[in-house]
């Protein structure tokens, strides 16, 4: 602004002299020079260059604005997703704990719990909430007081099969016992993960299946067992918690290694023999009774068939099929053993005169 003032007062003083410049007039219109036609335009192109820059200014404020409009907007929703996630687990976390506490009169009464009836109710839980004999294992609910059956798999991974089982199981909400050759794990790695996910028991056949293990060194039998934990362990992050010995053969010196539970069976369907979808469901059908444990191959096509309607049916009957660590966490007392201690089944504990009177 004063560079503009300076150039106009110069140019008249300029114009007001005698000395004909080609700053002068000329037929009574002022010339501009050379230098303030310059001047002109560099004052023009000055006012342009302001004018994008105002624009550029104005159209930079819009875009920072929406950008902060969707950044707003997605915080929110994050909040939202966050608060969602720890409203749903301070849920399952009441809901457990009220079936653990015996407040059968109480949870009658909604008015003593407030707590969840201000909590919206989900598809699963609400009837349950009132019955103290349901417990949160695995992912779903069992209720400790009905007949349980453990399914076990041996000689696998094999995924095809594997999978075929692990989704007639879930949907009945039932799980079940994968007993794995060491070897084996590593090609199939997504199976075993899944198992581990969605609560089946990824648990310990020995390193390479060796019948004869009974009759080997301590050493000898502690590695088929520990390589196979690590195997399995690396694969899916669980470590397996109970083992079963190749053909269920034992040793004194089987018995003093190893310290984990070992788990045999009560009913064989020999489903290896036969190959027969019909022959295993029938022998469960026939045999099964609360708290068996059924001994079926994870290696064979027959055995997915099978389990496509025996599990069902098994479901029908009011078994929940469930994994041997449940077994041993809920009827921790009721393990039947034999055969040098390895467990044959979990029956139901006899109702005494003192546990019905407590
Ligand atoms: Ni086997």
């Amino acid at each position: 602004m004063n560079d503009s003032h300076y150039v106009h007062r110069n140019s008249g003083r300029r114009s007001s002299g005698t000395n004909r410049t080609s700053s002068g007039r000329n037929n009574g219109r002022r010339v501009l020079s050379e230098q303030e036609k310059e001047a002109v335009r560099r004052r023009h192109r000055e006012r342009m260059r302001r004018k994008k820059r105002q624009a550029a200014m104005i159209q930079a404020l819009v875009i920072l604005l929406i950008i902060a409009a969707a950044v707003i907007f997605f915080v929110f929703k994050g909040f939202g997703f966050v608060f969602g996630k720890i409203t749903e687990s301070r849920q399952k976390a009441i809901a457990a704990q009220q079936f653990q506490i015996h407040t059968t009169e109480a949870a009658q009464t909604s008015s003593q719990v407030p707590e969840t009836t201000t909590i919206e109710p989900t598809t699963t839980v609400p009837e349950t909430t009132m019955d103290p004999n349901l417990v949160l294992s695995n992912g779903r609910y069992l209720d400790i007081t009905r007949p349980m059956v453990a399914l076990t798999f041996d000689d696998g991974p094999r995924a095809d099969v594997g999978n075929r089982i692990m989704d007639y199981l879930e949907a009945v909400d039932g799980r079940g016992t994968f007993f794995m050759v060491g070897q084996l794990v590593r090609e199939f790695p997504d199976e075993v993960k899944r198992m581990a996910e969605n609560g089946h028991e990824v648990a310990n056949h020995s390193w390479d299946h060796d019948i004869h293990l009974s009759r080997e060194s301590s050493d000898y039998i502690l590695s088929e067992f520990s390589k196979t934990d690590d195997a399995i362990s690396s694969v899916c992050g669980v470590v397996p918690e109970v083992y079963r010995l190749p053909g269920g053969n034992i040793s004194d010196t089987v018995n003093s290694t190893l310290s984990k539970p070992l788990i045999y069976w009560s009913i064989d369907t020999l489903d290896w023999k036969t190959k027969d979808p019909d022959k295993t469901f029938e022998t469960v059908k026939a045999e099964v009774t609360d708290g068996s444990i059924v001994l079926m191959h994870e290696i064979y096509e027959a055995t997915g068939k099978a389990c496509e309607q025996m599990i069902p049916w098994l479901h029908d009957q009011g078994y929940q099929l469930v994994t041997i660590s449940e077994l041993l966490t809920y009827r921790s007392n009721n393990a039947r053993t034999g055969n040098k201690g390895q467990i044959f089944c979990f029956p139901p504990v006899e109702t005494t005169a003192s546990d019905s009177s407590s």
